[in-house]
């Protein structure tokens, strides 16, 4: 399989700071990754590196084919779909849903291009009908609830076909519900052969979607371990991942984890 996405000793340092630590890393067409770490582990990081809106200080990056540093990142970005905080606490509140979709196969946040091809409506419309949020379009993003919100990011990422998709924790702030919708809706994406290859970036191996195929685990901005889900994914991995001792089960394709009991206090 092509490789979409490959990282060679990639290092990104901030002043003393070293987000990302030598990460060697492949994502090839028709995986779908999840990347686990706790909070400030680099995973976003390693995502905005991924979306070429990072160049790292050292190492290679080699996106869809092109090497970064080579090529114009304007002409690669349409072709990668990101969704993450960053990108919506910058989509106004009081944009209409149908719009902010319909907006993105311009790569362009709000309403400034008032042409709008017949093509890019019909593919809003069947996005927007596939992850059941069509009877939100005219609605204002800024009314509808945090996992509708969630899901319209999702479309919108989507408008442009990408080839890749970088999702980064769109599990956060959803209730029970919100979430399990979420990740049903991540499965039926993961699934479908023609989804582009996806990186999802979570601290809670409860929001891996079935169907995901690869894990990225994450500390300090090092890779503990990557490779496919239930290889890497182990009690071993996961505990050395978040400092603590975790006991991880697989269950009817859903994950979960919990500290293993220990000395009593
Ligand atoms: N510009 C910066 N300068 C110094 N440190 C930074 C900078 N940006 C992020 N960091 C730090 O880098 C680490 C990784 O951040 P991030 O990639 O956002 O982690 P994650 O998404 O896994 O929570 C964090 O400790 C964060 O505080
Ligand atoms: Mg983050």
């Amino acid at each position: 399989m092509t490789a979409v996405l490959e990282l060679a000793d990639v290092t990104v340092r901030r002043g003393d700071a070293t987000l990302l630590d030598e990460v060697t890393w492949v994502v090839r067409e028709g995986e779908r990754w999840v990347l686990l770490g706790p909070n400030g582990a680099g995973k976003t990081t390693l995502l905005q590196v991924a979306a070429a809106q990072m160049f790292p200080t050292s190492g290679i990056v080699a996106l869809l084919g092109e090497l970064l540093g080579t090529v114009d990142v304007f002409e690669l970005r349409p072709r990668i779909g990101v969704a993450s905080a960053a990108v919506a606490d910058r989509i106004p509140r009081d944009e209409k849903v149908r719009d902010l979709v319909v907006s993105a196969a311009y790569g362009v946040l709000g309403r400034w291009r008032e042409q709008y091809d017949a093509l890019d409506h019909d593919r809003a419309e069947s996005l927007l009908r596939e992850f059941g949020v069509e009877r939100f379009a005219d609605r204002l993003f800024g009314t509808l609830s945090e996992g509708e919100r969630k899901r319209v990011q999702i479309v919108r990422a989507l408008m442009t076909d990408p080839e890749l998709l970088l999702l980064d924790e769109p599990g956060a702030g959803l209730d029970l519900g919100g979430r399990e919708d979420l990740v049903g809706t991540l499965s039926t994406l993961a699934y479908a052969p023609e989804s582009p290859a996806t990186v999802l970036v979570s601290h809670h191996v409860e929001e891996i979607p079935p169907g995901f195929t690869h894990a990225l685990l994450l500390k300090q901005g090092a890779i503990v371990a990557a490779g496919p889900l239930e290889e890497t994914l182990t009690d071993a991995t996961l505990s050395a991942t978040f400092g603590t001792p975790l006991s991880v089960t697989l269950d009817d394709g859903r994950w979960a984890a919990r500290r293993r009991p220990g000395r009593r206090r």
